[in-house]
């Protein structure tokens, strides 16, 4: 009895450990984005990107950023992956992270791989941030609050289970819906190339509020300890797959401009 007691402890430790790191996005999500992206690459771009990343697809190195949080050695890039900034303030005239915030992040790994002198390195590490980082900018609660770290302080139970509104955004929902990231993105919505490219159009900053304004609605979705379900994916699931499309139609557009 005494150790399954013991037993029953370390594997709930163990349980909560694994939610205080979930990734963002979760490995679908980013999986999923990679893979869209690679449907509206233009053929010097898929090349260049072939070649560079040694025949491994964007779906495959969409998650690296995540990964390399287990080495401290890349622990200064923490910050990169969201920006809170308050909800009535411009983003310009917010106070900025010293260390960096996703829209600074974005723009430095652009700079790189636009840099004749980077080095082939370099230009791989921050290729393969870039792929994660324009994921992570269409989740909402990626440009959300400060006080409560971008919902992940605010605890929910996801279908009985203890877990916080963030997570249910990064990976919660995507998960329950237990589709792969290759069957996610060949069920992608059908758009004309209209609508493709309004969803193209912008800046790194435009997508960053338009983050910023589904946050909003995200945090008036559910409050402290409430208990989400069905329903809350039956609600908000359509609005993820979007995001997962956008970020992905935008990353194309991005690489498309870097490699064109
Ligand atoms: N930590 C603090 N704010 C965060 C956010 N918006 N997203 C993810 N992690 C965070
Ligand atoms: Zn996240
Ligand atoms: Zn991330």
């Amino acid at each position: 009895m005494k150790q399954l007691i013991i037993l029953l402890v370390i594997t709930s430790m163990f349980q909560q450990n694994i939610a205080a790191n979930a990734p963002e996005w979760g490995v679908t999500g980013h999986r999923t984005i990679g893979e869209i992206a690679e449907k509206h690459l233009s053929k010097k771009a898929k090349k260049q990107l072939e070649h560079l990343l040694q025949g491994q697809g964007l779906a495959i190195v969409s998650t690296f950023g995540d990964e390399i949080k287990s080495d401290d050695k890349y622990d200064k890039y923490y910050t990169w992956h969201f920006v809170n900034f308050p909800f009535d303030t411009k983003y310009e005239n917010s106070e900025k992270d010293k260390n960096g915030d996703i829209v600074m992040g974005i723009e430095q790994c652009v700079k790189i791989l636009k840099d004749p002198s980077a080095s082939q390195e370099d230009k791989v590490f921050y290729l393969k941030f870039l792929v994660h980082l324009v994921g992570d900018l269409h989740q909402p609660l990626h440009v959300g609050r400060s006080e409560d770290k971008g919902g992940n302080d605010i605890k929910v139970l996801w279908h009985y289970k203890k877990s916080n509104l963030h997570r249910v955004w990064d990976s919660d929902m995507i998960e329950f819906y237990n589709m792969s990231y290759t069957e996610l993105s060949s069920n992608a919505k059908t758009l004309s190339n209209a609508q493709i490219e309004s969803i193209a159009a912008g800046t790194v900053l435009d997508w960053t509020y338009e983050s910023q304004a589904l946050a909003k609605k995200v945090y008036a979705s559910a409050k402290q300890d409430d208990k989400l379900s069905y329903d809350y994916s039956y609600k908000h699931f359509d609005l993820v797959r979007s995001q997962l499309q956008k970020s992905g139609i935008r990353l194309a557009k991005i690489l498309n401009e870097v490699f064109g």
